[in-house]
Protein backbone atom coordinates (compact mmCIF):
# COMPACT_ATOMS: atom_id res chain seq x y z
CA UNK A 1 0.00 0.00 0.00
CA UNK A 2 1.72 3.36 -0.92
CA UNK A 3 0.32 5.97 0.87
CA UNK A 4 0.54 9.12 -0.99
CA UNK A 5 -0.26 12.99 -0.11
CA UNK A 6 -3.81 12.26 -0.60
CA UNK A 7 -5.13 13.64 2.97
CA UNK A 8 -7.94 11.37 4.49
CA UNK A 9 -11.44 12.54 4.59
CA UNK A 10 -12.33 15.19 6.67
CA UNK A 11 -14.88 13.97 9.72
CA UNK A 12 -17.62 16.00 9.88
CA UNK A 13 -17.85 16.39 13.86
CA UNK A 14 -20.07 18.37 15.37
CA UNK A 15 -18.62 20.43 18.37
CA UNK A 16 -20.09 22.17 20.93
CA UNK A 17 -19.38 26.32 20.82
CA UNK A 18 -16.41 26.78 23.44
CA UNK A 19 -17.53 28.49 26.39
CA UNK A 20 -15.82 28.51 29.87
CA UNK A 21 -18.91 26.61 31.19
CA UNK A 22 -18.36 23.12 32.88
CA UNK A 23 -18.07 20.85 29.67
CA UNK A 24 -19.73 17.79 29.98
CA UNK A 25 -18.79 14.66 28.80
CA UNK A 26 -22.26 15.13 26.20
CA UNK A 27 -19.79 17.78 24.48
CA UNK A 28 -17.02 15.83 23.42
CA UNK A 29 -17.37 14.51 20.04
CA UNK A 30 -17.46 10.98 19.07
CA UNK A 31 -14.43 9.60 17.89
CA UNK A 32 -14.40 5.90 16.13
CA UNK A 33 -12.49 3.30 18.17
CA UNK A 34 -8.73 4.11 16.97
CA UNK A 35 -7.47 2.31 14.22
CA UNK A 36 -3.63 2.09 12.59
CA UNK A 37 -3.00 5.48 10.36
CA UNK A 38 -1.71 4.92 6.85
CA UNK A 39 0.78 7.29 8.82
CA UNK A 40 1.60 4.63 11.49
CA UNK A 41 2.71 7.08 14.19
CA UNK A 42 3.77 9.91 12.88
CA UNK A 43 3.31 13.07 15.06
CA UNK A 44 3.24 15.86 13.93
CA UNK A 45 2.47 14.73 10.43
CA UNK A 46 5.01 15.38 8.12
CA UNK A 47 4.27 17.83 4.96
CA UNK A 48 5.07 15.20 2.62
CA UNK A 49 5.37 11.34 3.38
CA UNK A 50 5.30 7.95 1.48
CA UNK A 51 5.24 5.02 2.97
CA UNK A 52 5.51 1.83 1.07
CA UNK A 53 4.37 -1.58 2.19
CA UNK A 54 7.82 -2.83 1.82
CA UNK A 55 9.28 -3.82 5.21
CA UNK A 56 12.69 -3.85 6.65
CA UNK A 57 14.20 -5.75 9.76
CA UNK A 58 16.62 -3.55 11.95
CA UNK A 59 19.14 -5.62 14.20
CA UNK A 60 19.44 -3.38 16.89
CA UNK A 61 22.95 -4.94 17.75
CA UNK A 62 23.88 -4.14 14.34
CA UNK A 63 22.41 -0.64 13.28
CA UNK A 64 24.32 2.34 13.89
CA UNK A 65 23.28 6.32 13.09
CA UNK A 66 26.80 7.64 11.62
CA UNK A 67 27.66 11.01 10.09
CA UNK A 68 27.06 10.53 6.01
CA UNK A 69 29.23 11.07 3.29
CA UNK A 70 30.04 14.49 2.48
CA UNK A 71 28.57 15.65 5.36
CA UNK A 72 29.62 18.80 6.73
CA UNK A 73 29.27 18.00 10.28
CA UNK A 74 31.24 15.48 12.07
CA UNK A 75 32.05 14.11 15.56
CA UNK A 76 32.86 17.55 16.99
CA UNK A 77 29.06 18.33 16.20
CA UNK A 78 28.33 18.21 19.88
CA UNK A 79 23.96 18.58 18.74
CA UNK A 80 24.47 15.09 16.57
CA UNK A 81 26.85 13.27 18.22
CA UNK A 82 24.48 14.06 21.52
CA UNK A 83 21.39 13.31 19.24
CA UNK A 84 22.93 9.92 17.69
CA UNK A 85 23.07 8.50 20.84
CA UNK A 86 19.75 9.64 22.63
CA UNK A 87 17.58 8.38 19.28
CA UNK A 88 19.43 5.08 19.65
CA UNK A 89 18.90 4.70 23.05
CA UNK A 90 14.79 5.45 22.69
CA UNK A 91 14.56 3.28 20.10
CA UNK A 92 16.44 0.35 21.63
CA UNK A 93 18.35 1.30 24.97
CA UNK A 94 15.54 -0.17 27.13
CA UNK A 95 16.53 -4.17 25.64
CA UNK A 96 19.06 -5.96 26.66
CA UNK A 97 20.44 -6.91 22.96
CA UNK A 98 20.79 -10.32 24.26
CA UNK A 99 17.03 -10.47 24.86
CA UNK A 100 16.70 -9.53 21.15
CA UNK A 101 14.75 -12.64 19.21
CA UNK A 102 17.18 -13.55 16.29
CA UNK A 103 15.22 -13.74 13.41
CA UNK A 104 16.28 -13.82 9.92
CA UNK A 105 15.65 -11.51 7.62
CA UNK A 106 12.99 -11.59 5.24
CA UNK A 107 13.17 -8.70 3.16
CA UNK A 108 16.37 -7.07 3.56
CA UNK A 109 18.03 -5.56 7.07
CA UNK A 110 18.50 -1.77 8.08
CA UNK A 111 21.74 -1.28 9.41
CA UNK A 112 22.72 1.95 9.04
CA UNK A 113 20.93 5.47 9.01
CA UNK A 114 23.80 8.36 7.67
CA UNK A 115 22.57 12.08 8.57
CA UNK A 116 24.21 14.40 6.12
CA UNK A 117 24.34 18.16 6.70
CA UNK A 118 24.65 19.75 3.47
CA UNK A 119 25.23 23.83 4.50
CA UNK A 120 29.06 25.02 5.23
CA UNK A 121 26.91 27.07 7.71
CA UNK A 122 25.32 24.18 9.34
CA UNK A 123 24.64 26.06 13.14
CA UNK A 124 26.77 23.37 15.12
CA UNK A 125 28.05 25.42 17.43
CA UNK A 126 25.42 27.66 17.46
CA UNK A 127 22.12 28.36 18.86
CA UNK A 128 18.71 27.81 17.21
CA UNK A 129 16.92 31.33 15.80
CA UNK A 130 14.30 32.51 14.12
CA UNK A 131 15.56 31.81 10.72
CA UNK A 132 17.21 28.40 11.55
CA UNK A 133 16.32 26.08 8.68
CA UNK A 134 14.43 23.45 10.52
CA UNK A 135 13.35 20.92 6.76
CA UNK A 136 15.05 18.04 6.31
CA UNK A 137 14.55 14.94 3.84
CA UNK A 138 14.42 11.51 5.00
CA UNK A 139 14.37 8.21 2.76
CA UNK A 140 14.23 4.61 3.88
CA UNK A 141 15.21 1.76 1.16
CA UNK A 142 16.71 -1.34 0.87
CA UNK A 143 20.45 -0.08 0.50
CA UNK A 144 20.05 2.21 3.69
CA UNK A 145 18.40 5.09 5.58
CA UNK A 146 19.79 8.84 4.76
CA UNK A 147 18.53 12.34 6.53
CA UNK A 148 19.41 15.21 4.65
CA UNK A 149 19.61 18.42 6.11
CA UNK A 150 21.04 21.77 5.53
CA UNK A 151 21.32 22.56 9.39
CA UNK A 152 21.59 20.52 12.74
CA UNK A 153 17.99 21.46 13.47
CA UNK A 154 16.67 19.64 10.52
CA UNK A 155 18.50 16.91 11.21
CA UNK A 156 17.51 16.91 14.58
CA UNK A 157 13.25 16.82 13.47
CA UNK A 158 14.54 13.81 11.22
CA UNK A 159 15.89 11.57 13.67
CA UNK A 160 12.70 12.56 15.60
CA UNK A 161 10.83 11.41 12.72
CA UNK A 162 12.82 8.01 11.85
CA UNK A 163 12.43 7.17 15.73
CA UNK A 164 8.60 7.09 15.29
CA UNK A 165 8.51 4.80 11.43
CA UNK A 166 10.46 2.25 13.81
CA UNK A 167 7.32 -0.17 15.34
CA UNK A 168 8.29 -3.91 16.55
CA UNK A 169 6.37 -7.14 15.34
CA UNK A 170 4.07 -9.63 17.90
CA UNK A 171 7.81 -11.39 18.38
CA UNK A 172 9.77 -8.54 19.46
CA UNK A 173 11.24 -7.69 16.14
CA UNK A 174 12.00 -4.01 15.11
CA UNK A 175 11.10 -3.30 11.86
CA UNK A 176 10.40 0.10 9.31
CA UNK A 177 8.41 0.61 6.28
CA UNK A 178 10.00 1.77 3.18
CA UNK A 179 9.41 5.20 3.41
CA UNK A 180 10.24 8.83 1.65
CA UNK A 181 9.37 11.87 3.75
CA UNK A 182 10.39 15.68 2.88
CA UNK A 183 9.56 17.52 5.72
CA UNK A 184 9.39 21.55 6.96
CA UNK A 185 7.63 23.30 9.65
CA UNK A 186 4.41 25.48 8.86
CA UNK A 187 5.43 27.97 11.61
CA UNK A 188 8.72 29.40 12.59
CA UNK A 189 7.78 29.53 16.15
CA UNK A 190 6.25 26.75 17.91
CA UNK A 191 6.81 26.88 22.19
CA UNK A 192 6.02 26.14 24.82
CA UNK A 193 4.95 28.57 28.29
CA UNK A 194 5.93 27.43 31.50
CA UNK A 195 5.47 29.99 34.16
CA UNK A 196 8.00 29.24 37.32
CA UNK A 197 6.43 32.05 39.74
CA UNK A 198 3.67 30.75 40.90
CA UNK A 199 5.07 27.70 41.40
CA UNK A 200 8.71 26.68 41.60
CA UNK A 201 9.49 23.91 38.99
CA UNK A 202 12.78 22.10 39.69
CA UNK A 203 15.06 21.94 36.93
CA UNK A 204 14.58 18.20 36.23
CA UNK A 205 10.60 18.94 35.22
CA UNK A 206 12.00 21.70 32.88
CA UNK A 207 14.38 19.55 31.47
CA UNK A 208 11.61 17.00 31.25
CA UNK A 209 9.54 19.33 29.36
CA UNK A 210 12.54 19.95 26.74
CA UNK A 211 12.56 16.39 25.85
CA UNK A 212 8.92 16.10 24.95
CA UNK A 213 8.93 19.35 23.13
CA UNK A 214 11.58 17.93 20.78
CA UNK A 215 9.59 14.86 21.08
CA UNK A 216 6.76 16.96 19.14
CA UNK A 217 9.09 18.93 17.14
CA UNK A 218 8.16 22.53 19.38
CA UNK A 219 10.93 24.74 19.23
CA UNK A 220 10.32 27.40 21.54
CA UNK A 221 10.46 27.30 25.72
CA UNK A 222 8.97 30.18 26.65
CA UNK A 223 9.90 30.73 30.48
CA UNK A 224 7.96 32.77 32.48
CA UNK A 225 10.28 33.30 34.99
CA UNK A 226 9.29 36.12 37.32
CA UNK A 227 5.83 37.40 38.06
CA UNK A 228 3.90 38.65 40.85
CA UNK A 229 4.41 35.27 43.30
CA UNK A 230 7.96 35.09 43.40
CA UNK A 231 11.11 36.05 41.57
CA UNK A 232 13.27 32.90 41.22
CA UNK A 233 15.91 34.49 38.78
CA UNK A 234 18.79 34.52 40.44
CA UNK A 235 20.71 37.81 39.41
CA UNK A 236 24.48 38.07 39.66
CA UNK A 237 24.15 41.85 39.65
CA UNK A 238 21.18 42.22 42.38
CA UNK A 239 21.06 39.37 44.34
CA UNK A 240 18.75 40.47 46.57
CA UNK A 241 15.90 40.13 43.72
CA UNK A 242 15.55 36.65 44.68
CA UNK A 243 17.27 36.76 48.11
CA UNK A 244 13.95 38.58 49.21
CA UNK A 245 11.63 37.65 46.11
CA UNK A 246 11.81 33.69 45.74
CA UNK A 247 9.58 32.38 48.10
CA UNK A 248 12.77 30.45 49.05
CA UNK A 249 15.93 32.35 48.95
CA UNK A 250 18.60 28.82 48.82
CA UNK A 251 16.32 26.63 47.45
CA UNK A 252 14.13 28.07 45.02
CA UNK A 253 16.26 29.63 42.64
CA UNK A 254 17.45 29.48 39.51
CA UNK A 255 21.27 30.37 39.58
CA UNK A 256 22.96 31.13 36.80
CA UNK A 257 24.58 27.39 36.59
CA UNK A 258 20.92 26.33 36.37
CA UNK A 259 19.98 28.43 33.52
CA UNK A 260 22.48 28.06 31.15
CA UNK A 261 22.18 24.34 31.60
CA UNK A 262 18.72 24.47 30.37
CA UNK A 263 19.76 26.78 27.58
CA UNK A 264 22.22 24.22 26.69
CA UNK A 265 19.87 21.36 27.20
CA UNK A 266 17.53 22.95 25.34
CA UNK A 267 19.88 23.88 22.48
CA UNK A 268 20.74 20.57 22.02
CA UNK A 269 17.42 19.51 20.93
CA UNK A 270 17.12 22.63 18.54
CA UNK A 271 15.09 24.58 20.92
CA UNK A 272 15.41 28.51 21.88
CA UNK A 273 14.76 29.97 25.47
CA UNK A 274 12.74 33.13 25.22
CA UNK A 275 12.57 34.18 29.09
CA UNK A 276 9.77 36.89 29.84
CA UNK A 277 10.20 39.71 32.36
CA UNK A 278 6.77 41.04 32.57
CA UNK A 279 6.59 45.11 33.56
CA UNK A 280 5.66 47.43 34.77
CA UNK A 281 3.22 45.33 36.00
CA UNK A 282 2.94 41.65 37.86
CA UNK A 283 5.94 42.92 39.67
CA UNK A 284 5.30 42.59 43.15
CA UNK A 285 7.72 40.10 44.26
CA UNK A 286 10.77 42.61 41.95
CA UNK A 287 9.63 45.15 44.85
CA UNK A 288 10.66 43.21 47.88
CA UNK A 289 14.63 43.13 47.09
CA UNK A 290 14.87 46.41 44.79
CA UNK A 291 13.70 49.53 46.77
CA UNK A 292 11.80 52.29 45.32
CA UNK A 293 10.97 50.24 42.14
CA UNK A 294 7.56 50.09 42.68
CA UNK A 295 4.71 52.82 43.14
CA UNK A 296 3.73 53.67 46.41
CA UNK A 297 0.28 53.27 46.56
CA UNK A 298 -1.51 56.45 48.61
CA UNK A 299 -4.79 56.54 50.59
CA UNK A 300 -6.42 59.86 51.81
CA UNK A 301 -3.61 61.34 50.55
CA UNK A 302 -1.06 59.55 52.87
CA UNK A 303 1.28 56.31 51.88
CA UNK A 304 -0.87 53.66 52.29
CA UNK A 305 2.17 51.11 52.57
CA UNK A 306 1.37 49.10 49.58
CA UNK A 307 2.50 49.43 45.97
CA UNK A 308 1.49 48.98 42.56
CA UNK A 309 3.47 48.58 39.21
CA UNK A 310 6.87 49.83 38.72
CA UNK A 311 7.34 53.47 39.10
CA UNK A 312 7.82 55.15 35.43
CA UNK A 313 8.48 58.44 37.20
CA UNK A 314 12.36 58.27 38.60
CA UNK A 315 15.27 57.69 36.50
CA UNK A 316 16.40 55.18 39.13
CA UNK A 317 14.14 52.79 37.66
CA UNK A 318 15.51 52.59 34.01
CA UNK A 319 18.89 52.63 35.63
CA UNK A 320 18.13 49.59 37.49
CA UNK A 321 16.18 48.23 34.28
CA UNK A 322 19.21 48.77 31.91
CA UNK A 323 21.50 47.10 34.15
CA UNK A 324 18.99 43.99 35.01
CA UNK A 325 18.30 43.98 30.91
CA UNK A 326 22.06 44.22 30.58
CA UNK A 327 23.12 41.09 32.39
CA UNK A 328 19.27 39.03 31.17
CA UNK A 329 20.67 39.62 27.62
CA UNK A 330 24.17 38.36 28.24
CA UNK A 331 23.04 34.94 30.27
CA UNK A 332 20.01 34.24 27.47
CA UNK A 333 21.48 34.59 24.54
CA UNK A 334 18.30 34.03 22.46
CA UNK A 335 18.23 37.22 20.44
CA UNK A 336 14.67 37.92 21.72
CA UNK A 337 13.61 38.58 25.05
CA UNK A 338 9.93 38.94 26.16
CA UNK A 339 8.94 41.85 28.00
CA UNK A 340 5.63 41.27 29.08
CA UNK A 341 3.19 44.38 29.43
CA UNK A 342 -0.08 42.89 29.98
CA UNK A 343 -2.61 43.55 32.61
CA UNK A 344 -1.56 47.37 34.02
CA UNK A 345 -3.68 47.95 36.92
CA UNK A 346 -3.90 52.12 37.23
CA UNK A 347 -5.53 52.65 40.63
CA UNK A 348 -2.29 53.08 42.20
CA UNK A 349 -0.52 54.91 40.01
CA UNK A 350 -3.56 57.40 40.12
CA UNK A 351 -3.77 57.42 43.79
CA UNK A 352 0.10 58.77 43.80
CA UNK A 353 0.53 62.39 43.63
CA UNK A 354 4.20 62.63 42.64
CA UNK A 355 2.67 60.44 39.23
CA UNK A 356 -0.42 63.16 38.93
CA UNK A 357 2.62 65.57 38.51
CA UNK A 358 4.56 64.03 36.86
CA UNK A 359 1.32 63.47 34.06
CA UNK A 360 0.78 66.95 34.05
CA UNK A 361 4.12 68.04 33.05
CA UNK A 362 4.30 65.51 30.58
CA UNK A 363 0.61 67.04 28.99
CA UNK A 364 -0.66 62.98 29.80
CA UNK A 365 -3.95 64.63 30.76
CA UNK A 366 -5.45 61.52 32.48
CA UNK A 367 -4.76 59.84 30.11
CA UNK A 368 -2.60 56.54 32.19
CA UNK A 369 -2.33 54.31 28.96
CA UNK A 370 -0.04 57.76 28.18
CA UNK A 371 2.16 57.26 30.99
CA UNK A 372 2.48 53.21 30.68
CA UNK A 373 3.34 54.60 26.93
CA UNK A 374 6.26 56.09 28.25
CA UNK A 375 7.42 53.58 30.32
CA UNK A 376 6.73 50.89 27.80
CA UNK A 377 9.08 53.47 25.01
CA UNK A 378 12.33 53.49 27.75
CA UNK A 379 11.93 49.70 28.21
CA UNK A 380 12.22 49.40 24.15
CA UNK A 381 15.45 52.05 23.87
CA UNK A 382 16.79 49.80 26.28
CA UNK A 383 16.53 47.06 24.19
CA UNK A 384 17.66 48.43 21.22
CA UNK A 385 20.63 50.07 22.88
CA UNK A 386 21.32 46.33 24.53
CA UNK A 387 20.70 45.24 20.62
CA UNK A 388 18.31 42.65 21.43
CA UNK A 389 14.89 41.85 19.74
CA UNK A 390 11.82 41.81 21.80
CA UNK A 391 7.84 40.65 22.02
CA UNK A 392 5.49 41.93 24.06
CA UNK A 393 1.71 41.08 25.39
CA UNK A 394 -1.04 42.66 23.33
CA UNK A 395 -1.90 45.10 24.97
CA UNK A 396 1.29 46.90 24.55
CA UNK A 397 0.30 47.18 21.16
CA UNK A 398 -3.72 47.75 22.38
CA UNK A 399 -3.05 51.03 24.27
CA UNK A 400 -0.43 52.27 22.51
CA UNK A 401 0.30 54.88 19.91
CA UNK A 402 3.52 54.15 18.56
CA UNK A 403 5.46 51.01 19.37
CA UNK A 404 8.88 49.98 17.22
CA UNK A 405 8.01 47.99 14.13
CA UNK A 406 9.86 45.51 15.10
CA UNK A 407 8.21 44.84 17.94
CA UNK A 408 6.57 41.13 17.56
CA UNK A 409 3.14 41.01 19.76
CA UNK A 410 1.57 37.71 21.02
CA UNK A 411 -1.95 37.45 21.34
CA UNK A 412 -3.39 36.61 24.66
CA UNK A 413 -7.08 37.27 25.48
CA UNK A 414 -9.69 34.34 24.57
CA UNK A 415 -12.26 36.87 23.16
CA UNK A 416 -11.68 37.90 19.59
CA UNK A 417 -8.40 36.98 18.83
CA UNK A 418 -9.16 36.48 14.90
CA UNK A 419 -9.61 40.41 15.12
CA UNK A 420 -7.03 41.11 16.99
CA UNK A 421 -4.65 39.20 14.70
CA UNK A 422 -6.24 41.33 12.02
CA UNK A 423 -5.53 44.59 13.81
CA UNK A 424 -2.00 43.41 14.69
CA UNK A 425 -1.30 42.27 11.57
CA UNK A 426 -2.65 45.18 9.52
CA UNK A 427 -0.54 47.41 11.54
CA UNK A 428 2.09 45.89 10.03
CA UNK A 429 3.24 44.09 13.38
CA UNK A 430 4.56 40.33 13.55
CA UNK A 431 2.62 38.18 15.77
CA UNK A 432 2.46 35.07 17.82
CA UNK A 433 -0.97 33.54 18.62
CA UNK A 434 -1.67 31.64 22.36
CA UNK A 435 -5.04 32.62 23.07
CA UNK A 436 -6.73 29.42 22.25
CA UNK A 437 -4.25 27.47 23.66
CA UNK A 438 -4.70 28.39 26.99
CA UNK A 439 -3.56 24.74 28.36
CA UNK A 440 -4.15 25.78 32.28
CA UNK A 441 -8.19 25.98 31.52
CA UNK A 442 -8.89 22.13 32.20
CA UNK A 443 -12.05 20.01 31.39
CA UNK A 444 -13.67 16.94 30.87
CA UNK A 445 -12.94 14.92 27.99
CA UNK A 446 -10.77 15.02 25.07
CA UNK A 447 -10.10 18.63 24.91
CA UNK A 448 -7.37 18.40 22.43
CA UNK A 449 -9.81 18.14 19.88
CA UNK A 450 -10.76 21.73 20.33
CA UNK A 451 -6.47 22.98 20.10
CA UNK A 452 -6.27 20.61 17.08
CA UNK A 453 -9.25 22.36 15.26
CA UNK A 454 -8.17 25.98 15.64
CA UNK A 455 -6.54 27.47 12.68
CA UNK A 456 -4.39 30.15 13.50
CA UNK A 457 -5.08 31.81 9.94
CA UNK A 458 -7.95 31.86 10.14
CA UNK A 459 -9.10 36.12 10.62
CA UNK A 460 -9.52 38.91 8.21
CA UNK A 461 -6.21 39.61 5.93
CA UNK A 462 -4.90 39.79 3.20
CA UNK A 463 -1.94 37.08 2.39
CA UNK A 464 1.12 39.52 3.49
CA UNK A 465 -0.55 39.56 6.65
CA UNK A 466 -0.75 36.02 7.07
CA UNK A 467 2.73 35.72 6.90
CA UNK A 468 3.32 37.98 9.74
CA UNK A 469 1.42 35.36 12.03
CA UNK A 470 4.98 33.65 12.69
CA UNK A 471 3.34 30.67 15.09
CA UNK A 472 2.09 30.14 18.32
CA UNK A 473 2.34 29.19 21.96
CA UNK A 474 1.12 26.67 24.15
CA UNK A 475 0.75 28.15 27.52
CA UNK A 476 0.76 26.60 30.48
CA UNK A 477 0.55 29.02 33.20
CA UNK A 478 1.11 27.90 37.00
CA UNK A 479 -1.81 29.48 39.38
CA UNK A 480 -2.66 24.97 39.82
CA UNK A 481 0.43 23.80 38.29
CA UNK A 482 3.66 22.24 40.03
CA UNK A 483 6.38 19.65 39.50
CA UNK A 484 3.22 17.10 40.42
CA UNK A 485 1.00 18.27 38.12
CA UNK A 486 2.71 19.47 34.65
CA UNK A 487 3.66 16.79 32.84
CA UNK A 488 0.52 14.79 32.41
CA UNK A 489 -1.41 18.35 31.94
CA UNK A 490 0.94 19.70 29.03
CA UNK A 491 0.86 16.30 27.38
CA UNK A 492 -0.40 15.32 24.94
CA UNK A 493 -2.48 18.34 25.34
CA UNK A 494 0.56 20.41 23.74
CA UNK A 495 0.66 18.04 20.81
CA UNK A 496 -2.37 18.94 19.58
CA UNK A 497 -0.79 22.24 19.32
CA UNK A 498 2.21 21.08 17.87
CA UNK A 499 0.92 19.52 15.16
CA UNK A 500 -1.10 22.66 14.21
CA UNK A 501 1.96 24.34 13.65
CA UNK A 502 3.83 22.20 12.50
CA UNK A 503 1.98 20.22 9.48
CA UNK A 504 0.18 20.93 6.52
CA UNK A 505 -3.21 23.36 6.76
CA UNK A 506 -4.84 20.59 4.98
CA UNK A 507 -3.80 18.32 7.80
CA UNK A 508 -7.67 17.95 9.68
CA UNK A 509 -8.86 14.70 10.16
CA UNK A 510 -9.48 15.00 13.83
CA UNK A 511 -9.88 10.97 13.56
CA UNK A 512 -6.57 10.20 11.96
CA UNK A 513 -5.19 12.65 14.76
CA UNK A 514 -6.65 10.91 16.98
CA UNK A 515 -4.93 7.36 15.50
CA UNK A 516 -1.26 8.56 15.36
CA UNK A 517 -1.77 10.40 18.89
CA UNK A 518 -2.65 7.48 20.59
CA UNK A 519 0.22 5.36 19.71
CA UNK A 520 2.56 8.41 20.18
CA UNK A 521 1.36 9.43 23.66
CA UNK A 522 2.22 5.70 24.53
CA UNK A 523 5.20 6.39 22.76
CA UNK A 524 6.01 9.18 25.03
CA UNK A 525 5.27 7.23 28.09
CA UNK A 526 8.09 4.73 26.94
CA UNK A 527 10.52 7.30 26.55
CA UNK A 528 9.38 8.79 30.84
CA UNK A 529 6.91 11.56 29.91
CA UNK A 530 4.00 11.19 31.96
CA UNK A 531 1.77 11.94 29.54
CA UNK A 532 -2.08 11.87 30.37
CA UNK A 533 -4.62 8.75 28.39
CA UNK A 534 -6.41 10.33 25.72
CA UNK A 535 -9.53 7.69 26.53
CA UNK A 536 -9.72 4.45 27.76
CA UNK A 537 -7.21 1.57 26.54
CA UNK A 538 -3.32 0.52 27.64
CA UNK A 539 0.41 1.20 26.45
CA UNK A 540 2.59 -1.83 25.71
CA UNK A 541 5.09 0.17 28.18
CA UNK A 542 3.30 1.61 31.04
CA UNK A 543 4.68 4.48 33.12
CA UNK A 544 7.03 3.42 35.73
CA UNK A 545 8.06 5.56 38.50
C1 LIG B 1 4.11 -1.14 6.60
O1 LIG B 1 4.07 -2.33 5.89
C2 LIG B 1 3.15 -3.27 6.41
C3 LIG B 1 3.37 -4.61 5.68
O2 LIG B 1 3.23 -4.44 4.31
C4 LIG B 1 1.76 -2.74 6.21
O3 LIG B 1 0.80 -3.65 6.73
C5 LIG B 1 1.65 -1.43 6.98
O4 LIG B 1 0.40 -0.83 6.76
C6 LIG B 1 2.75 -0.47 6.55
N1 LIG B 1 2.75 0.66 7.44
C7 LIG B 1 2.37 1.88 7.00
C8 LIG B 1 2.42 2.96 8.03
O5 LIG B 1 2.04 2.10 5.88
C1 LIG C 1 16.13 62.37 35.28
O1 LIG C 1 16.72 62.33 33.99
C2 LIG C 1 16.34 63.40 33.17
C3 LIG C 1 16.87 63.15 31.77
O2 LIG C 1 18.19 62.66 31.83
C4 LIG C 1 16.84 64.72 33.77
O3 LIG C 1 16.46 65.79 32.97
C5 LIG C 1 16.25 64.85 35.16
O4 LIG C 1 16.79 65.99 35.78
C6 LIG C 1 16.54 63.64 36.01
N1 LIG C 1 15.80 63.74 37.23
C7 LIG C 1 16.36 63.53 38.41
C8 LIG C 1 15.45 63.66 39.59
O5 LIG C 1 17.52 63.19 38.56
C1 LIG D 1 -14.45 38.54 8.52
O1 LIG D 1 -15.22 39.70 8.26
C2 LIG D 1 -16.60 39.43 8.03
C3 LIG D 1 -17.26 40.74 7.61
O2 LIG D 1 -16.82 41.79 8.41
C4 LIG D 1 -17.22 38.83 9.29
O3 LIG D 1 -18.58 38.54 9.06
C5 LIG D 1 -16.49 37.55 9.64
O4 LIG D 1 -16.97 37.02 10.84
C6 LIG D 1 -14.99 37.82 9.76
N1 LIG D 1 -14.30 36.54 9.93
C7 LIG D 1 -13.44 36.33 10.89
C8 LIG D 1 -12.80 34.98 10.92
O5 LIG D 1 -13.14 37.16 11.72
Amino acid sequence: MAVGMQLLPVLCLVLAASSHAHRTKTEVPPLADPEPSPYGSLWPLPQEVQVSSTVLLIPPAEFAIVHGEGSTAGPKCLVLQDAFRRYYDYMFGFLRLEDVPAIKPRSGQLVQLQVILTSKNNECHKYPSIHSDESYKLSVNDDGAVIQACQVWGALRGLETFSQLVYKDSTGAFLINKTQINDFPRFAHRGVLLDTSRHFLPLKVILKTLDAMAFNKMNILHWHIVDDQSFPYQSETFPELSNRGAYQAFTHIYSFIDVRMVIEYARLRGIRVIPEFDTPGHTYSWGKGQKDLLTPCYKDGEPSGTFGPVNPIVNGTYTFMYTLFKEIGMVFPDKYIHLGGDEVDFSCWKSNPAIAKFMAEHGFGTDYCKLESYYVQQILDIMSKLGKGYMVWQEVFDNHDQINPDTIVKVWKGQNYAEELSKVTAAGFSAILSAPWYLDYISYGQDWQRYYKTEPLKFNGTEEQKKLVIGGEACLWGEFVDATNLTPRLWPRASAVAERLWSSVKVTSVQDAYNRLIVHRCRMVGRGIGAEPLYVGFCEHEMKY
